[in-house]
């Protein structure tokens, strides 16, 4: 609770202050924004993507400025699971929830993450990234086949009993059925969206400008993409939705909570204000109290469709 309103919304069985989390690669271990305020006043936030093993990124340049958003390379460059539980999850204040990012190139890898993540109490759920843009094998082999999509995660199912979470590419023909295979396999929630795959070119160099060639479109320049994916997902399952995609305001998120999802995540914001979180999670609040909504949750799916 927070003033006479109820900021408490449930995503996927995690019980979370606000509706507001830190979108996976864009947040770091969480430690990195404790300078800025304190990580108890959002809801949370999703750890880097792990692999079993430390990994290094694409050399660089892996980041180029693109109209009203940003292109990025990375590519899954991380400390490791072991490193993670052993350093960085206990720094993270009581109270916030964390959910940890699975990243491999076999659905076994994922579901050993899986595994080894749950034996923290500190994490609260597992996401899946079935949908890196930019990596030469895993990630978004896996959400674009709606096959393999499933034994990844029937596979991760197996392998824990926390709330799991499977973020969705926007890299595909039809984002519905993707989800409802999801569903289907035994997900408890379904984040979407990440990166849209894209490129630019320098024409001085004639080269492209991520020496990735490919990368991933985030930003502003996306968030009409996600909001319509979001609310197609919201009409298609039954489990909730985190809506992911160039929020940069309060109004933004409330949009994605408007069309059906349950929480959100703030990504490339978090780059031009490191404050956006928070204030986006404030901002919230204000819009349902000036709205003469009760409850932040009753946002969710509260859209106006019939015709005036
Ligand atoms: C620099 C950068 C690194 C990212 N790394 C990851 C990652 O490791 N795992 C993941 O699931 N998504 C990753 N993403 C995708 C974001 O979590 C998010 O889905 C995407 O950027 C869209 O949201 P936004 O427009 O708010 O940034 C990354 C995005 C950026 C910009």
């Amino acid at each position: 609770m927070s003033g006479g309103i109820d900021t408490r919304v449930c995503l996927a069985g995690i019980e979370l202050r606000n509706p507001v989390l830190g979108a996976s690669g864009t947040f770091g271990y969480g430690s990195e924004f404790e300078a800025f305020f304190d990580l108890r006043r959002i809801g949370g936030f999703v750890a880097k993507s792990l692999t079993l093993e430390p990994r290094w990124g694409n050399p660089p340049p892996r980041i180029a400025e693109a109209p009203s958003g940003m292109l990025n390379a990375i590519s899954i460059e991380n400390i490791g699971v072991a490193a993670f539980l052993e350093e960085k999850l206990p720094r993270v204040p009581d109270g916030v929830a964390v959910i940890a990012s699975c990243f491999g190139t076999e659905s076994a890898e994922y579901a050993e993450l899986a595994a080894r993540l749950s034996s923290s109490p500190r994490v609260a759920g597992i996401e899946i990234n079935a949908s890196c843009p930019h990596v030469k094998s895993g990630g978004i082999e896996f959400g674009q086949d709606a096959s393999l999509l499933a034994e990844l995660v029937r596979r991760v199912r197996e392998a824990t009993r926390l709330p799991l979470l499977v973020k969705l590419s926007p890299n595909v023909t039809r984002i519905a059925d993707m989800a409802m295979t999801c569903e289907d396999a035994g997900a408890d929630g379904i984040s979407l969206i990440n990166a849209v795959q894209a490129m630019e070119v320098d024409v001085e160099t004639r080269r492209p400008v991520l020496s990735n060639i490919l990368g991933g479109l985030s930003g502003p320049a996306i968030r009409p993409i996600a909001l319509r994916m979001v609310w197609q997902v919201s009409q298609a399952v039954k489990i909730p939705v985190c809506g992911i995609g160039g929020i940069l305001t309060a109004d933004d998120a409330v949009k994605f909570l408007l069309c059906g999802a349950s929480a959100v995540q703030v990504g490339t914001a978090n780059y031009l204000n490191p404050l956006a979180a928070l204030e986006i999670a404030e901002g919230i609040q204000s819009y349902a109290e000036r709205h003469g909504f009760a409850r932040v949750a009753d946002l969710t799916g509260a859209l106006e469709t019939r015709s005036v």
